[in-house]
């Protein structure tokens, strides 16, 4: 009896059921990532037809660039989830939470306790491309020390670390996880990037994963993931995001 099997939508499964996409800037007019409820839905339909149910949504919070407050991010995430509701992604689990850049300002929300975490107590932070923050064991310190485990998003991306690929460890070793981008496993940012993103996963340094989705180009080479040679490496992580659930 057909109805009693639950429909595939996509063959090619590139997702564990349990999977729960733990960076992305979907939430609509607050970021570089979707700019309105459309584009957010029709972004969520195509992940969702690669079999992704669950999201935590992480809107920039980036000072002088994209000065969002926990506030502003609950009230833009609730008119998605309004919009949502009335269509067939009602289904989907939803949450909010942030992807904070380590700044000044990021200081004086630790002290206000005012950080959305990804669960429990785990926060996705990011640094500057460009150079790391001055104190940033300090930084990853005083996080720890308020209660809180970050979770660095895409370790493989910041140039100043792929030559000195011992700071990895250290960064460990202090107390960070690491969140690769799916994306690192594709050449879409770079062949050096993608290098880096297989070396940390062969050294058993990553922790998570996550989308980093933003816009429709991104999903087109999110869906050629699977063609990696490092696919297989990739599975164990996928599983693991389930503990963020
Ligand atoms: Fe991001």
């Amino acid at each position: 009896m057909l109805h009693f099997f639950k429909k595939k939508k996509n063959n090619n499964l590139l997702f564990p059921s349990q999977y729960i996409d733990i960076h992305s800037h979907i939430i609509p007019g607050i970021d570089d990532g979707a700019k309105t409820v459309e584009a957010s839905f029709e972004l969520l339909k195509k992940m969702n037809d690669l079999g992704i149910e669950n999201f935590v949504f992480t809107p920039h919070i980036m000072e002088g660039v994209w000065e969002n407050s926990s506030e502003k991010i609950k009230n833009h995430f609730n008119l998605l989830q309004a919009h949502l509701a009335t269509t067939e992604l009602k289904e989907l689990s939803i949450r909010y939470a942030a992807e904070y850049m380590l700044d000044h300002n990021f200081g004086a929300l630790l002290k206000e306790k005012d950080i959305l975490p990804i669960k429990d107590t785990y926060i996705l932070v990011e640094m500057s491309y460009l150079n790391p923050p001055l104190n940033i064991y300090e930084i990853l310190f005083d996080i720890q020390i308020a209660g809180y485990q970050p979770i660095l998003a895409h370790p493989e991306r910041y140039n100043f670390l792929h030559n000195n690929f011992s700071e990895y460890q250290k960064l460990k070793e202090a107390g960070c996880l690491f969140q690769v981008n799916l994306l690192s496993l594709t050449p879409y940012y770079g062949k050096q990037v993608q290098k880096i993103a297989s070396e940390l996963l062969k050294n058993n340094l990553i922790d998570f994963a996550g989308s980093d989705l933003h816009h429709e180009k991104h999903f087109t080479a999110l869906k050629t993931v699977h063609l990696s040679k490092d696919y297989k490496q990739l599975q164990p992580i996928l599983e693991k995001n389930a503990l963020l659930k």
